[in-house]
């Protein structure tokens, strides 16, 4: 017998605010055709100002306890990726297990800004494999309306606020590729890329800072890397891309998202597609595709996922799972 992380309970909460492209063009050089061209993006969400990471995170990660129908209590880590925690420490994670009660088991934030979730996904797996947790809520939370530079229209039409989370059991498999659960990971990152996708801001300045992107330069990159890692974990897991039922990727462009598809060799139908909705979430993009799949009926119990993402760093990764 083989131990496997199983999702069994996926949520997510996206923030009330509603904002469409057409907003921004009273306030900036640009338009409504220009956004959806380049990016895919129609719409995204921001968060109230009471709103934070930790509070969005906690109501993504109570809809995934509900699902599963696990009481808090039960839970024995909660791993949440982002590059907005609430403040510089504690962790968010923490707050979140505050927020939800949670009286035993540990918690961490995880920061690989957009390959968040799928780093914390492969750490968590690594938890439920080497027997420290048994139970492990895993969310992805961002709240990056904080982090823009609104007169930079380069950047702040691209991204958006909400979490997303799934709760990963411990499960017994056979040790085939048939197994629920994770079936493989790989995580990759290169820190010569660190000027390509930074925020200007931290401890060493004082300031809360702004995002910075040279989009055309990370676009280049993000196609290759994130074909070549999802390829890499698909050999792992002992699977082809003929048996894959869904990609659930990175939602930053549609673009991005078609021109790996293509590179993997599998047709838009099979591809879960956000990015018009809620523009890039970063670490919260990934749990909140899933849980938005789940809900519309695409993703299905058996079905094969891929899910791969890129972000600053660079950091990058895939996951391969049986939902
Ligand atoms: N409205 C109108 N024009 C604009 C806007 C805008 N909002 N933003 C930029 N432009 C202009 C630029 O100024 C430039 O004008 P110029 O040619 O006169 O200099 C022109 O449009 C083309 O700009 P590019 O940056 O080359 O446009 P591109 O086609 O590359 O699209 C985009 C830009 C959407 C940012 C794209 O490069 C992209 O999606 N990159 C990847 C982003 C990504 O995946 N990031 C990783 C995850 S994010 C994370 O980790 C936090």
């Amino acid at each position: 017998m083989t131990l496997r992380a199983v999702v069994t309970g996926v949520g997510h909460y996206l923030p009330e605010r509603v904002v469409e492209n057409a907003e921004f063009e009273k306030s900036l050089d640009t338009t409504d055709e220009w956004i959806r061209s380049r990016s895919g993006i129609e719409r995204r969400h921001f968060a109230a100002p009471d709103e934070t990471t930790s509070s969005m995170a906690t109501a993504a990660a109570r809809a995934a306890l509900e699902m599963a129908g696990t009481d808090v209590q039960d839970v024995d880590a909660v791993v949440l990726a982002t590059s907005t925690a609430d403040l510089t420490f504690p962790s968010a994670a923490t707050m979140v297990q505050a927020q939800l009660g949670m009286k035993t088991g540990f918690a961490f934030d995880i920061q690989a800004v957009c390959a968040g979730f799928v780093f914390a996904l492969s750490n968590a797996n690594a938890l439920i494999l080497s027997g420290q947790a048994r139970r492990v809520l895993v969310i992805g939370a961002e709240t990056f309306s904080r982090i823009m530079d609104w007169t930079d229209r380069s950047t702040c039409v691209l991204f958006g606020d909400g979490a997303g989370a799934v709760l990963l059991e411990a499960q017994d498999g056979d040790g085939t590729a048939q197994d629920r659960g994770i079936l493989s990971t790989d995580l990759n990152s290169d820190g010569s890329h660190r000027d390509l996708l930074y925020v200007d801001g931290g401890v060493s300045t004082g300031t809360t800072g702004y995002l910075r992107m040279q989009g055309n330069q990370v676009f280049r990159h993000a196609v290759s890397k994130l074909a070549a890692t999802a390829t890499t974990a698909m050999e792992r897991a002992g699977v082809s891309d003929g048996d894959i039922d869904w990609i659930v990727p990175h939602q930053a462009n549609i673009r991005i998202i078609e021109g790996t598809a293509k590179k993997l060799g599998l047709p838009m139908e099979q591809v879960v597609v956000t990015v018009q909705d809620h523009g890039n979430t970063s670490a919260a993009s990934i749990p909140l595709a899933l849980s938005v799949a789940h809900a519309r009926g695409q993703i299905k119990r058996g079905d094969l996922l891929v899910t791969e993402a890129i972000g600053g760093g660079l950091a990058w990764g895939a996951v391969v799972l049986r939902w």
